[in-house]
């Protein structure tokens, strides 16, 4: 069998990234070894707070104090080193090769700028000029779904939530990136909306060939559009692989449990697992793996050794010494 090898649209190798404060430095990122593919639609999921917006934000080098980075390696399309990059470097391919639409964008839109002003100091920012781009601010339009170009004399407050999503992801695709990093985009609009930014996200993947990361809290999200998904706990990641392997046969428990405290039809009278139990925070891990203190299916032995990474393939891998043992106790305990 021959085993196509692509480039990584993003390969983020041993990354560590803390903050400081009064007590010293907390690692919040810890250890997050990861080969995000070309071409594909990844999901990262996970509780909030398990350091997903932070690993976006390293990736962009957005890390600033009190945040640092602590270690590791991160490389943009095979070839960009963005951590040993000096930020006039890596401006250089913000938005011309990787862009991000940060957590919570539809919301801090400049109120009192109009559609068409956000354009214009976007590619200011860039040495562009407005007028002379006017058709590429149009086809973005079109692109995210808008006919009328009447949009561009609003101000954020005259467009609803998905409207302004829309105007978000145009902007972030103004200057035909490759790669693009989307933080919650479906976060706070109802599902109606979600629905239709989902079915726009996946168009746009398809008709630009797009390597996209898309972030966020709602794992059921994530698996009506991701190729790709990466769980997150505790800074790390728990879990990588396929739509279809995860679905089928998810090797950590934290992934299992996430999936199926989601009640579905299917799930319709039975009995749902629950996560037991809160993330105890930053700085205050088990000795052994990250998930222990909750997972079900601990061991003493999970408590006191941290688990190896085990991979399978290109991109998949997981973190847990206990599969496949822990899955004949989902039956006992759930079924
Ligand atoms: N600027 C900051 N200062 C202090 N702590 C921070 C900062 N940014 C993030 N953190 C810590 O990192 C954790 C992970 O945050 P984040 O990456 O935003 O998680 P997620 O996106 O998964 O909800 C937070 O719970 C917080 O403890
Ligand atoms: S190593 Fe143990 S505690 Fe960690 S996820 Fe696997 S079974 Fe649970
Ligand atoms: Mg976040």
């Amino acid at each position: 069998m021959v085993i196509m090898v692509t480039e990584p649209a993003i390969s983020v190798r041993g990354l560590r990234v803390g903050y400081i404060s009064d007590s010293g430095l907390t690692t919040v990122l810890r250890n997050v070894t990861i080969d995000i593919p070309s071409n594909k639609i990844t999901g990262i999921a996970g509780e909030s707070g398990s350091g997903k917006s932070t690993l976006a934000s390293a990736i962009m080098k957005f890390i600033n104090p009190p945040m640092l980075v602590e270690s590791g390696s991160i490389i943009v399309d095979g070839k960009y080193d963005v951590l040993s990059m000096d930020n006039e470097q890596v401006n250089e391919i913000r938005g011309k090769l990787i862009s991000f639409v940060p957590q919570a964008a539809q919301n801090s839109l400049n109120p009192i700028r109009k559609v068409k002003e956000i354009f214009f100091d976007v590619l200011k920012s860039r040495g562009m000029d407005y007028y002379s781009n006017i058709n590429v601010i149009y086809r973005a339009l079109e692109d995210v779904g808008f006919s009328d170009k009447q949009v561009l004399d609003m101000y954020p407050f005259q467009l609803s939530g998905g409207m302004r999503q829309r105007v978000v992801i145009a902007v972030s695709l103004i200057l035909d990136p490759r790669i693009v990093i989307m933080d919650e985009p479906t976060t706070g609009l109802d599902v109606v909306v979600q629905h239709e930014i989902l079915k726009l996200i996946k168009r746009l993947q398809k008709e630009k060939s797009l390597s996209l990361l898309i972030i966020s809290h709602d794992i059921a999200m994530l698996f009506q559009i991701s190729d790709y998904i990466a769980v997150m706990y505790g800074g790390q990641v728990l879990e990588y692989g396929s739509y279809e392997t995860l679905l089928e046969d998810a090797y950590n428990p934290y992934t299992y449990l996430l999936l199926h405290s989601v009640p579905t039809i299917t799930s319709r009278g039975k009995k749902l697992p629950r996560i037991p139990g809160d993330f105890e925070g930053f700085g205050r891990y088990p000795k052994g793996c990250v998930f222990s203190s909750r997972c079900p299916f601990a061991t003493d032995t999970c408590r006191e050794v941290p688990p190896e990474k085990v991979s399978y393939d290109q991109y998949g891998f997981y973190i847990c010494s206990r599969y496949p043992e822990w899955k004949k106790e989902v039956k006992k305990i759930y079924e």
